[in-house]
């Protein structure tokens, strides 16, 4: 919901008019292209520099206004921080977005760092960074607050050395922000807005870049045997959905790779209702179905060469009269029974059946499941990684190297048997918690009964993927957290 923000690529040049951005290492080196630009303002970099004890230092900025020698009306002077330390450069346009006035209307950014002008790639890294930071979610707002900090509409130049290069690289960029965008946007929406059928219709919008879309109703649900989801959806007056999402991009009939996401739509608890405090948040407790839909749409769009399959489980978690209890004993689609304890553990009800299904109908190279699972995970990382669990070493290597380099960073937590014994119960094969203790553990352990062999692993985004600290590249609260790291991990490791 950024659509006033347009970036743009251009050779190097001065601008006519609007704010003018370049870079400054720790030593005030500019590049030489920079350098000729400012040259007509006779060293006032260095002048101001010197007033405003600006030193380069990483994401601080030096802001002149109405600098003499330019046509611009005003020059902003942005450290990088030591020359010979390559900074993140996504995270670079964060900082370049964040710096740009509200007021502005024009600008234009001098991709260069003192070592010279940024290659193809590095540039559309930057305009990444600078796309995601612009992102606000206004669509409920009728009236604009007096000084309010982000730009809302501005037209932005980067001037790159290569444009076409950089146009190309930016491709694929422009369709992960995209998704990106998507599932914050969904993770923002209201409640009433967004229920189950809503979202499934908004996943069927996926077909207009070209993902094939099924959706399965109550119907379609009860003879495949969902029990354990339509469990869930019993005290709500919505009805609960699944979405199957395609996008075949690969050789036709080769397995796919799946992700399945957690769609609990808003979750009160049910009968084991929840405290009022920031009940509010449980809007975004369909974090993971809505990181699955942007990864869906991120791959269509740039036409990835694999085939994925993206199934999210789509319920409301409610109180209402026909509500299931705890003591209820269901029979999950696996044929497993699950005694319900506690009706807020109702994530892994979902997601058992989404597994099962997923796992029997796709026969998948593997399965990554995203979901809001616990708030021991918040308990155990905070904001800053996913609990990752896995029955597999090389995926878990994998999702933790692309974590590292998309900053979406994930810690890996232990499955052991000791664990799984927590879940046994006294009348069924299992029951849906496993006390106070390892909380995100044995919810864990719950999901994997449901996995068999399948390469699985799960992210429990209870902490990253809504209402995490904001940061460079996001000041949203629906973050859409997963969408950078699973499409980094795919073009990594799974594109021919
Ligand atoms: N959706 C919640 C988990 C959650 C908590 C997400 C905080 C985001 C922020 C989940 O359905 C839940 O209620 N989990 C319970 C499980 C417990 C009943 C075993 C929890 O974490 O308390
Ligand atoms: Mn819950
Ligand atoms: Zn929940």
């Amino acid at each position: 919901m950024s659509e006033g923000v347009k970036l743009a690529f251009a050779p190097f040049a001065a601008p006519a008019r609007g704010v003018l951005i370049v870079f400054a290492d720790d030593e005030l080196r500019l590049g030489p292209v920079t350098r000729s630009i400012l040259e007509p303002t006779d060293d006032l970099m260095i002048r101001a520099a010197g007033t405003e004890r600006f030193t380069g230092k990483h994401g601080s900025s030096l802001d002149i206004v109405a600098p003499a020698g330019l046509k611009a009306s005003r020059l902003i002077v942005i450290g990088t921080g030591k020359g010979a330390d390559k900074p993140d450069l996504v995270k670079l346009g964060g900082i370049v977005m964040g710096k740009i006035p509200a007021s502005a209307t024009e600008g234009t950014v001098v991709l260069e760092l003192g070592s010279g002008p940024l290659k193809p790639e590095q540039a559309a890294d930057v305009a990444i960074g600078m796309r995601l930071r612009a992102y606000t979610f206004n669509r409920y707002k009728t009236r604009r607050k007096e000084g309010e900090d982000q730009v809302q509409s501005a037209r932005l130049t980067l001037c790159v050395g290569h444009v076409p290069g950089a146009r190309k690289a930016w491709a694929d960029r422009d369709a992960v922000a995209a998704g990106v965008e998507l599932a914050r946007d969904l993770v923002n929406e209201p409640p009433n807005v967004l229920f189950p059928v809503e979202f499934a219709r908004r996943a069927n919008e996926l077909k207009k870049v070209g993902v094939a879309v099924e959706v399965l109703d109550e119907k379609a649900m009860t003879k495949l045997g969902m029990n354990a989801l339509l469990g869930v959806g019993k005290g709500s007056e919505q009805e609960s959905r699944v979405a199957v999402m395609r996008w075949d991009g690969g050789k036709a009939g080769a397995a796919p790779v799946a992700f399945i996401g957690k769609g609990v739509c808003f979750d009160t608890g049910g009968i084991s209702i929840k405290p009022a405090a920031s009940m509010e948040d449980m809007k975004g407790d369909m974090a993971g179905a809505a990181c699955v839909v942007g990864l869906m749409h991120a791959l269509a769009a740039r036409k990835a060469k694999l085939n994925a399959v993206g199934l999210i489980g789509l319920v409301e978690n409610m109180p209402g009269g026909n509500a299931q209890r705890p003591g209820d004993i269901v029979t999950s689609m696996s044929g497993q029974t699950i005694e319900i304890i506690n009706t807020d553990a109702e994530g892994r009800l979902v997601l058992a059946d989404v597994l099962w299904y997923a796992k029997n109908r796709f026969k998948p190279k593997f399965m990554i499941d995203l979901a809001t699972l616990t708030g021991a995970i918040v308990v155990a990382l905070g904001n800053e990684h996913a609990g990752l669990f896995s029955n597999d070493d090389r995926l878990s290597e994998r999702l933790h190297e692309a974590g590292e380099a998309t900053g979406e960073r994930v810690w890996r937590m232990p499955l052991t048997a000791a664990y799984d014994k927590l879940i046994d119960s006294k009348f069924a094969d299992m029951k849906n918690t496993g006390g106070r203790q390892a909380g995100s553990i044995t919810a864990a352990q719950f999901l994997q009964r449901f996995v068999d062999k399948t390469p699985w692993a799960h992210l429990d985004i209870a902490g990253t993927g809504m209402g995490s600290a904001p940061n460079e590249i996001n000041k949203s609260w629906g973050s859409g957290w997963g969408v950078r790291l699973l499409d980094r991990l795919v073009a990594d490791h799974y594109e021919k």
